[in-house]
């Protein structure tokens, strides 16, 4: 497994995997990986010849007074974790490499990144898209891997790849749960013992929302009146949004008939978790 730094050196070295026409799988992460991280890693190593992980705390992608300095970090476990789920190649720029003096073109994708998270989180999709795009271009991806987990995300990346002719294929995989069904992500490090608890209500609440459309129920109105409830149960839970969606706009229901996107973004103390499930 090479580690590389610089994106010249980088560049360099995805010329030469494409001039022996292999193809290229990249995963992109902040780091501080889990099994969802390395389910990922493990999916484009059996996809293609040559497995790319960035790791990169991106900084345009947080707010003012989010959690970018204390973001948790481990290097050299990363890299341990990168080498055992078969990475060829990990990408480890710092800030400044990517963002070198004078930095000023932003991809901004209009529609799906107003709801959800980007209304609480203005800027957040831009900072992503924008990183994205930077990788995509440095090390030519045939295919890009994105969890679940951040379904919003998945979906603003494939509209951009689209609507900019993007010559990558992205692929989204399931969300990786703990045992006990907390969706993994490297924000639960943050959690006390005590938080821990309460942030299952996440995934009760959406377990609650399958049980209910199982049984007929098909007004968004009152799935999401149930799923509110058993989270507020909880002292130290501030919901941000509960909603029910549509796949593509992520634009409110009224009625579920076809696809629906159910997902949740709750405060527990200062930790933001987001979760969700697809209704079918
Ligand atoms: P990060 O939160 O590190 O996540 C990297 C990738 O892992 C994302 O595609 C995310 O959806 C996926 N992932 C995280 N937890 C998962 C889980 N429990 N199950 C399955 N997949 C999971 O998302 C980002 O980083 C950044 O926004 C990034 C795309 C790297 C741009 O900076």
């Amino acid at each position: 497994m090479r580690v590389y730094k610089s994106i010249e050196l980088l560049v360099n070295e995805i010329d030469s995997i494409k001039r022996r026409r292999e193809t290229i799988g990249l995963v992109p992460t902040m780091g501080y990986l889990h099994e969802g991280h390395l389910s990922l890693i493990r999916k484009a190593r059996k996809d293609t010849d040559c497995v790319v992980v960035s790791i990169f705390v991106n900084p345009i992608q947080f707010g003012p007074g989010e959690d970018l300095k204390q973001y948790p970090r481990d290097l050299n476990r990363d890299l341990r974790l990168c080498r055992a789920s078969g990475a060829d190649i990990v990408f480890f720029p710092t800030s400044k490499i990517m963002y070198s003096n004078g930095f000023s073109s932003y991809v901004n994708v209009e529609g799906p990144t107003d709801r959800l998270c980007g209304a609480s989180r203005p800027g957040h999709f831009k900072g992503v898209a924008t990183v994205v795009a930077k990788l995509f271009n440095i090390v030519n991806p045939d295919i890009a891997y994105f969890g679940q987990k951040d379904a919003q995300q998945a979906i603003v990346i494939k509209k951009m790849v689209e609507d900019l002719n993007m010559p990558v294929k992205i692929k989204v995989q399931p969300i990786v749960r703990e045992k006990d069904g907390l969706a993994m992500s490297s924000r639960n490090a943050y959690l006390n013992p005590c938080q821990r608890r309460q942030a299952l209500s996440l995934y009760r609440s959406l377990k609650l929302a399958q049980e209910l459309y199982k049984k007929g129920e098909k007004d968004p109105k009152k799935i999401i009146k149930g799923m509110r409830r058993v989270i507020l149960k909880e002292k130290g839970a501030k919901i941000d949004y509960v909603s029910i969606v549509d796949t593509k706009k992520l634009k409110g229901l009224n009625r579920i008939s076809e696809k629906a996107l159910v997902a949740v973004a709750v405060k527990i103390g200062k930790t933001r978790l987001i979760d969700n499930v697809i209704l079918n």
